[in-house]
């Protein structure tokens, strides 16, 4: 009944939060890297756990800045998605190449995306597994979402550049009675 897979597939079932920009500024300038390794890790202070590895120019400047800008694009913006993870800050001006528009952030150097319906500006919390798994903890310091954009559907990366967009919302919040005080 069930076919197997190769557990190294973990990803294409697993990975599927919604796919993010990591906008991080230095001394060279902007950059924005494209991130689906990530999952919230505690709720106050918000904590979220992102896989950047040392062969993305991002990692550098994350490692030489402690903070980014999480930036969550919605469907309009797959293909720039797609490209700006398969190019390097090192060679190419992203936010140019790919019409992005920096907005300044308030609690970190690095960049709003302007293009993106929300953006979380985060700082690093904690580093004790980067070198291991090259997993940084992060914490959310702000978050700015756009209200009055149109297309407001998410995408979610089910690997090797197939990606599933948001559809319905299904509504359960009365079911949600152990967990009523999460519920604004
Ligand atoms: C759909 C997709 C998801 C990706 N997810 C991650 C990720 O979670 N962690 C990571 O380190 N790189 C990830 N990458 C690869 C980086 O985005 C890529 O190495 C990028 O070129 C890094 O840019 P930079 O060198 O300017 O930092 C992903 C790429 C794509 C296309």
């Amino acid at each position: 009944m069930f076919k197997e897979l190769p557990a190294k597939k973990a990803y294409t079932l697993l990975e599927s939060g919604p796919i993010v920009l990591v906008a991080t500024s230095g001394p060279r300038g902007h950059n924005v890297m494209t991130m689906g390794f990530h999952m919230m890790v505690q709720h106050e202070p918000a904590l979220v756990a992102c896989m950047i590895g040392p062969w993305d120019h991002s990692y550098t400047a994350l490692r030489e800045t402690g903070e980014c800008v999480i930036s969550i694009p919605t469907v309009d913006l797959a293909e720039q998605v797609t490209r700006i993870g398969n190019c390097s800050g090192q060679d190419v001006d992203k936010f140019a190449t790919f019409g992005l528009h920096a907005l300044p952030a308030s609690t970190v150097d690095a960049p709003l995306i302007k293009e993106c319906i929300a953006n979380l500006e985060c700082k690093i919390a904690d580093t004790t597994m980067v070198e291991r798994y090259n997993l940084f903890i992060l914490e959310v310091s702000k978050i700015w979402v756009d209200q009055s954009r149109h297309e407001r559907r998410l995408i979610h990366h089910a690997g090797d550049g197939a990606f599933i967009v948001d559809g319905d919302t299904v509504d359960m919040r009365r079911h949600m009675t152990k967990w009523r005080y999460l519920i604004d």
